[in-house]
């Protein structure tokens, strides 16, 4: 990673090279812009290998050599997300099966078997060529590796690559996996390895654990897909980082494994920003950033976000000036040290024609979205202090990818509405509102330095994971869990002996003896501190043994039994929410939380609710997501950052302004 921000965009200069006067607009333009940086290639292999074996690397050439004359770093893709037509015309194998079994012809992009011994050479090959050409390139600052992997293949490799997977999972014995996958139900007993295929609608879709080897197997194939791609840069560019660009909250890769063979995260940001509040949409993203910064607890890229719309949303509603610099701030505020777009340029035809870029169909900087972007360009070089700061955080969520697919997958209870992301989001909110620093992490981290974790709908116990979360509160810590929470292992078996399992039940001072469904449009209510709050989807009718009953049910059949507890153990308490609580009870219960454990936010003086207030080293960024203007008593005169000016001891921040103080 570079030691200053980086401001940059998808560049694709080979849908152009028959106008090099456009090639030649892009450098001033950036340089206008202030861009520092370009992400080149992405989508380029048959620019540089039209036939197979021919190569034709004079454009790229230029293009960095060109891109450096003006002071720009390069970060250079490799070109695994699209493949020539010719490659997949001669080796149909590297071509996706779909669940259906039928192989998918050639097209659009991510459309490659994972497994193809093919694919893997062809696009190791290509890499070792790149790295070799461009590896020690005075403008090279990373390689961006493939685009968004995603998707699965189940073609007849694939399935024997999951056999052997399934073979060392469970110590080559079948009557493991017989036994773990509950296989006597149903009569699903397999005698041999070979009789398992990937899960499909038209065969095996009914063993939870097949689904979650599945999803690990995918996961895996992905991770050493792109371990593949690495040896290959490598070999011949040893010292220079790799990332790869993660989705959001995809869920067909474990992000948190896979960011441990990256340098560095990074991560593709399109919130779904309005011209009104966007509160809501603004903790989301804050997540997602916080989430990426604690992968790895250091600093990520925002490898891409749009400088005005997308082209992809049903509706592409432009945002007014104001709203996408706010949101990119924000990326700075929680551990980015980029920002970057998609895309620089907008391409003449194509898919993607529509969606917005820094330089429109129009060609000039006489548009508002350049003068824009070229604003925030300034802005960003009077952040740039920023760069390489970690914020250090006293709380934490747990965020994590084996329990998602647990959670969302299994038959029961309710089928709509598992939500898992929006449930850790919700949670999330209630601490990022009163503007407490927080890491969102898998349930397999290190706790030991959180003086609170929350542990929303955390279903699944991934191996040591009980052991873990018994020592953290053992040790001091506070704990929070809800429902369903520890019903099962990692191959979705239930535990036995009552929930929570797996030794956690004497922890928690609880038994979740029934779990309730609330119908659509229902309530349970819940009494805490003298108010009546609110519950849905799903409550679990709890006996306190040994735990203190802090709120109980106020309807439905259980009404008076205990719906929120606390136990002491060891030095710390083990606290029980056992519904799926309203957004005003989490706030209510994490406000007091907050008190409890001794949280504060890194802050020289009060804001008022709706501003968002993040410190990273020496700078205090604060943040109007509202549409209602914000008054703020800061006390004294501070140093806008942002801005180049002081500013209080009373500032005003107008909807989608914000202020970066020096403290
Ligand atoms: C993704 C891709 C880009 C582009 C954008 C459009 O993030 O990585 O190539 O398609 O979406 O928003
Ligand atoms: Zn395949």
């Amino acid at each position: 990673m570079a030691d200053k921000l980086i401001y940059g965009a998808d560049y694709n200069p080979d849908q152009w090279l028959d106008t090099p006067q456009i090639l030649s607009e892009d450098l001033r333009l950036m340089d206008l812009a202030r861009l520092n940086s370009a992400t080149v290639a992405i989508f380029s292999w048959a620019s540089y290998e039209p036939e197979e074996g021919k190569y034709d690397f004079s454009w790229l050439d230029k293009v960095l050599d060109d891109l450096h004359a003006h002071g720009k770093k390069v970060i250079l893709a490799t070109p695994s997300g699209a493949r020539p037509a010719w490659l997949a015309q001669k080796y149909p194998e590297v071509l996706r099966v779909e669940e259906s079994g039928v192989r998918n012809e050639y097209g659009v992009r991510h459309n490659h078997c994972l497994t193809s011994p093919v694919y893997r050479e062809k696009t190791r090959q290509i890499n070792e060529i790149l790295a070799e050409r461009y590896g020690r390139h005075p403008a090279l600052l990373a390689w961006h590796i493939s685009n968004e992997y995603s998707g699965e293949c189940h073609c007849e490799l694939c399935q024997n690559a999951f056999r052997d997977f399934l073979r060392e999972e469970y110590h080559n014995d079948i009557g493991e996996l017989n036994f773990k996958w509950w296989n006597g139900f149903w009569a699903h007993q397999v005698t041999s390895f070979e009789q398992i295929s990937s899960p499909k609608y038209r065969g095996e879709s009914h063993v939870p654990a097949l689904r979650l080897a599945w999803a690990r197997f995918v996961s895996k194939q992905h991770i050493s897909f792109l371990d593949n791609e690495i040896a290959g840069l490598r070999k011949f560019a040893p010292d220079v980082p790799v990332t790869t660009n993660f989705m959001r909250l995809y869920k067909g890769i474990d992000y948190a494994e896979m960011a441990g063979h990256l340098d560095f995260v990074s991560w593709d940001s399109y919130p779904d920003w309005t011209n009104g509040d966007n509160t809501g949409v603004a903790a989301g993203t804050a997540f997602c950033h916080d989430l990426f910064r604690s992968l790895k607890h250091k600093p990520f890229y925002m490898m891409e976000s749009t400088p005005s719309v997308t082209n992809w949303k049903p509706v592409n509603v432009l945002p007014r000036s104001g709203v996408l610099e706010l949101g990119a701030v924000q990326a700075l505020a929680h551990g980015a040290d980029s920002v970057q777009y998609f895309q620089w340029r907008k391409s003449r035809g194509g898919h993607e024609k529509f969606h917005g870029a820094v330089v429109d169909h129009e060609g000039s900087e006489h548009t508002r979205v350049f003068r824009d972007a070229a604003r925030l360009g300034q802005v960003l070089e009077r952040l740039s202090g920023v760069a390489g700061e970690m914020q250090k955080a006293g709380a934490a969520v747990i965020f994590d990818w084996e329990n998602a697919w647990a959670a969302e997958g299994f038959c029961g209870y309710f089928e709509n509405g598992r939500d898992y992301d929006g449930e850790c989001i919700k949670w999330y909110q209630a601490l990022w509102e009163k503007n407490i620093p927080v890491d969102v992490v898998p349930s397999d981290a290190d706790l030991s330095g959180y003086k609170l974790v929350i542990a929303p709908f955390l279903y699944m116990m991934k191996p040591g994971v009980p052991e873990k979360i018994r020592s953290y509160i053992e040790n001091g810590g506070a704990f929070v869990s809800t429902y369903l929470f520890a019903n099962v292992d990692r191959d979705d078996l239930c535990f036995l002996g009552g929930f929570p399992g797996g030794g956690l039940r004497e922890v928690f001072g609880v038994w979740a003896e029934e779990t309730d469904a609330i119908e659509d449009g229902a309530r349970v209510l819940v009494e805490y501190h003298g108010k009546t709050y609110e519950g849905d989807t799903v409550a679990d009718v709890l006996h306190a043994e040994g735990a203190e009953t802090l709120g109980v049910y106020g309807n439905r059949f259980y009404k008076g039994s205990p719906a929120l507890t606390v136990n002491g153990f060891g030095k710390g308490k083990a606290y029980t929410a056992a519904f799926r609580a309203s957004e005003a009870f989490v706030r209510a219960f994490v406000g007091d939380l907050i008190e409890e454990t001794g949280l504060r936010p890194a802050l020289p003086f009060a804001v008022c609710p709706g501003v968002s207030a993040v410190r990273r080293g020496n700078d205090l960024f604060l943040m109007n997501f509202t549409d209602e203007e914000k008054r703020i008593e800061t006390g004294a005169a501070f140093f806008n950052v942002a801005s180049g000016e002081n500013v209080g001891p009373e500032l005003t921040l107008a909807p989608s302004a914000y202020v970066v103080l020096r403290v």
